[in-house]
């Protein structure tokens, strides 16, 4: 590709005048939209029933709301748009399979040839094995299918916190009363997992202790389950959860028990892949290499495409589980996902990523220093999370700030996702550290006027 003297999402775009609102946000004509269609649609979630916006179009890391106001995207839809929005080549590479073939079923194309042969170059040797759905929550159902059938046993272990989609055993892999209330499918089994933060399990001088983690899910395994466990299933950082990150020395050892106990290890990389974390799969960052993994959200950088994929010794038991579904692999979405990963490939961008996490660490550190609201600041790649207390001591979640922020920060130009207590952010990776600072001032702009209404 030709190089150009700017990157192509700062080509037109006058970062001067990024954010710039015209009017409040939400403005009346977002708010007149918003109050049509959700006349219509119910169980929106917190981040637009706190902020109703809408949004007409985006490029690059811009989005434009039917009011005429712009903003920064420090969203990414929902950990999706990890390359920005409208990608010349991605959204190219979409229209031309959109005028080629729309739909051949699990046929072979030639686009999915060729994204198949370029994914498994991107995995780790001896991890060969895929398949192609169109939702996360579909590839987390096919992880389990294909562990069940491979190991021929039927139990699974998830953590606490998790987050996995919202089909039937997708939800039994998570907390129950964030699903609408489903109930537990039988032989589903949650456990407690690191939190820095908020340690469970703690050595003598307060510091977490990984090892009594690993030996509490031994015990667990022994007494909970039917000793039938197919796998265990984790988010590598948790993301609904507030982006937390394990120790270090986590993923290695679960390994290790996953193996002394002859069970798989599902890795849920829906939101952590794709160079959300700095890295292809963010497992990378411990050296740990799973069973299975499901890609998603960035994969198709807003196409719905997924895939779920595995070593070589377990896709042979794929036969077992039909790969057939209506748009999973089709022609458009095997065309965003090849041109997603080629443009992270020919643009550094796993590299930019590495740059803007010691950029966003640095500023949030600095950050934390300045507000007494900020308990923890955790971030790894453009994976970012800031967690708001009432106080440090006691670790009190505050949510009330939590809900002024995020609405200051809207209504200044920042979208970005809001939970609870625990502020998310999720930058395209695309962006340089001008953008990235303009965002971060904004946020703390933000985060200094919720301290002063709230007498901080
Ligand atoms: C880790 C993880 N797994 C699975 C899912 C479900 O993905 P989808 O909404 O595409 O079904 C999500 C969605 O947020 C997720 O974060």
């Amino acid at each position: 590709m030709a190089q150009t003297s700017q990157p192509w999402w700062r080509e037109g775009i006058d970062f001067g005048q990024v954010p710039h609102m015209v009017t409040d946000s939400p403005g009346p004509e977002s708010r007149a939209m918003h109050a049509r269609a959700s006349g219509i649609i119910k169980g929106l979630s917190g981040q637009v029933k706190l902020h109703p916006v809408c949004f007409k179009e985006g490029f690059g890391v811009v989005l434009r709301d039917v009011d005429g106001n712009s903003y920064l995207d420090f969203s990414s839809g929902i950990y999706v748009t990890t390359l920005g929005h409208c990608h010349p080549k991605i959204s190219g590479a979409v229209a031309k399979a959109a005028h080629t073939l729309m739909n051949a079923h699990d046929f072979t194309t030639p686009i999915k040839t060729e994204l198949l042969e370029k994914l498994i170059t991107i995995l780790p040797p001896g991890v060969n094995g895929a398949q192609l759905y169109d939702s996360g929550t579909t590839a987390v159902e096919a992880a389990l299918r294909a562990a069940r059938a491979f190991t021929g046993k039927h139990e699974f272990i998830s953590f606490y916190m998790d987050f996995h989609g919202k089909s039937g055993h997708s939800v039994s892999l998570a907390k129950m009363n964030k699903t609408n209330g489903a109930s537990r499918a039988e032989g589903f089994f949650l456990a407690p997992r690191p939190d820095p933060y908020r340690p469970l399990f703690t050595r003598a001088d307060g510091s977490l202790d990984t090892d009594a983690y690993i030996d509490f899910l031994g015990t667990f395994i022994d007494n909970a389950t039917t000793g039938q466990v197919a796998a265990v299933v984790a988010e590598p950082i948790q993301g609904w959860a507030g982006s937390i990150v394990p120790p270090d020395d986590f993923f290695p050892k679960l390994r290790k028990l996953c193996d002394e106990r002859g069970m798989l290890l599902i890795a849920d990389e829906v939101l952590t892949s794709m160079g959300r974390t700095g890295k292809w799969l963010a497992m990378e960052h411990w050296d740990t290499v799973a069973d299975i993994s499901t890609l998603g959200k960035g994969f198709g950088n807003g196409f719905p495409v997924t895939a779920m994929v595995a070593r070589e010794e377990i896709k042979e038991s794929f036969e077992k589980i039909s790969a057939s579904t209506s748009y999973g692999g089709n022609p458009m979405a095997c065309a965003a996902a090849l041109a997603s990963i080629e443009v992270i490939e020919e643009e550094g961008l796993l590299e930019n990523a590495q740059r803007l996490e010691r950029f966003f660490a640095a500023r949030l550190q600095g950050m934390m220093a300045a507000h007494p609201i900020i308990g923890d600041v955790r971030v790894k790649g453009c994976l970012l999370g800031v967690e708001l207390v009432k106080d440090r001591a006691t670790k009190e979640p505050f949510d009330e700030a939590g809900r002024m922020v995020y609405q200051k920060a809207f209504r200044k130009g920042l979208a970005w996702i809001p939970a609870g207590h625990i502020l998310r952010l999720s930058p395209p990776i695309i962006m340089d550290e001008e953008v990235a600072g303009k965002g971060m001032e904004i946020l703390e702009e933000a985060i200094a006027e919720t301290e002063r209404e709230l007498g901080y």
